[in-house]
């Protein structure tokens, strides 16, 4: 691909998704698949949990597209390699394939304080390191390895998945919130980058949303519940709404958007105060 090149491709367009068999990374490999895209799906599933992988599966295959998924870790050299290699193979088979889309939504993090009652209690460098690499870091290799193998096409788009824990602070969140910070200068960077090349790249900062990651965050019950009474749409995001936006950013008229980070959060982030808690919003304590 050269940087000079103008024409839009029109051929095969495919999603690259990590982290597609559940959350945002689901619900947007099924909203991709209805404009038509197909899609490579990575993911990390023990066998308790591809019963949903699979419902995922069947509803892509409704929209008659191709899918395809790598159970891996999305973080680990050899797998990535091996994946990449059979996407190519894959897409090789019908000229004018590429990826449209890809995105970061990988969930897979160490909670915990950088200060416990002591040091058994506090995160570890080997679980900061961990996060920083799975939730952050990975995005890197896997939008070098699509490149390197010619894959990107102008037109083309990085999303990757952050959160208001990017900018604010929360209890055990703190290697979580460095991904973010990390994963959004990533984008950054790589909007700076691939520019030339017509690819864009935009992080999307959804609301707090009840997926499987969120229920393993400690009171994620109270959080979703303040989400909901400072959210000015009046309920919290679901993962439709940020698939919706996804497949809306994948318009030709989204070209120059570039660099950003979006909220997809009903105006959520925004709101900072919201008068007295009730003893619902605060729960027992329990998730
Ligand atoms: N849920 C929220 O409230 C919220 C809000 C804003 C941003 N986010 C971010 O959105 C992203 C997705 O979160 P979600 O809530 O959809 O989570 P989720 O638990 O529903 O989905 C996570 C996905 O990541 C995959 N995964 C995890 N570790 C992996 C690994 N090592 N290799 C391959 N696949 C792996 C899982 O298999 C799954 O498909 C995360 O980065 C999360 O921080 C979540």
């Amino acid at each position: 691909m050269s940087k000079n090149d103008s024409t839009m491709s029109n051929g095969k367009a495919w999603a690259l998704i990590l982290g597609s068999s559940s959350g945002f990374g689901g619900a947007t490999a099924i909203e991709l698949s209805r404009l038509g895209i197909n899609i490579f799906g990575v993911h990390f599933d023990r066998a308790a949990t591809m019963p949903q992988v699979n419902e995922i599966i069947e509803k892509i295959k409704k929209n008659k597209v191709n899918v395809v998924f790598f159970n891996i870790n999305a973080a680990d050299e050899k797998s990535r390699g091996k994946a990449i290699e059979q996407i190519k193979k894959t897409m090789g088979q019908e000229e004018g394939s590429y990826v449209k889309v890809l995105m970061h939504s990988l969930a897979f993090g160490s909670l915990g304080p950088f200060f416990g009652k002591n040091a058994a209690d506090s995160l570890t460098q080997k679980q900061v390191e961990m996060t920083l690499d799975v939730m952050a870091n990975s995005l890197v290799y896997w939008a070098q390895a699509v490149f390197f193998a010619g894959l990107f096409k102008r037109g083309s788009r990085v999303f990757a998945m952050t959160s208001s824990g990017g900018h604010t602070v929360l209890p055990n969140y703190g290697a979580v919130s460095a991904s973010k910070a990390a994963l959004e200068s990533h984008i950054r960077q790589i909007a700076m980058e691939l520019g030339p090349y017509g690819v864009t790249a935009n992080s999307i900062m959804a609301g707090v949303t009840d997926t499987p990651a969120l229920r393993k965050i400690p009171n994620s019950k109270q959080m979703l519940s303040i989400a909901v009474r400072k959210n000015p749409s009046g309920r919290p995001t679901k993962p439709e709404d940020v698939a919706r936006a996804i497949a809306l950013l994948c318009d030709d008229r989204a070209t120059f958007i570039s660099g950003n980070l979006i909220g997809v959060d009903g105006g959520e982030d925004i709101v900072s105060y919201i008068g007295q808690l009730s003893p619902n919003d605060l729960g027992d304590g329990s998730i």
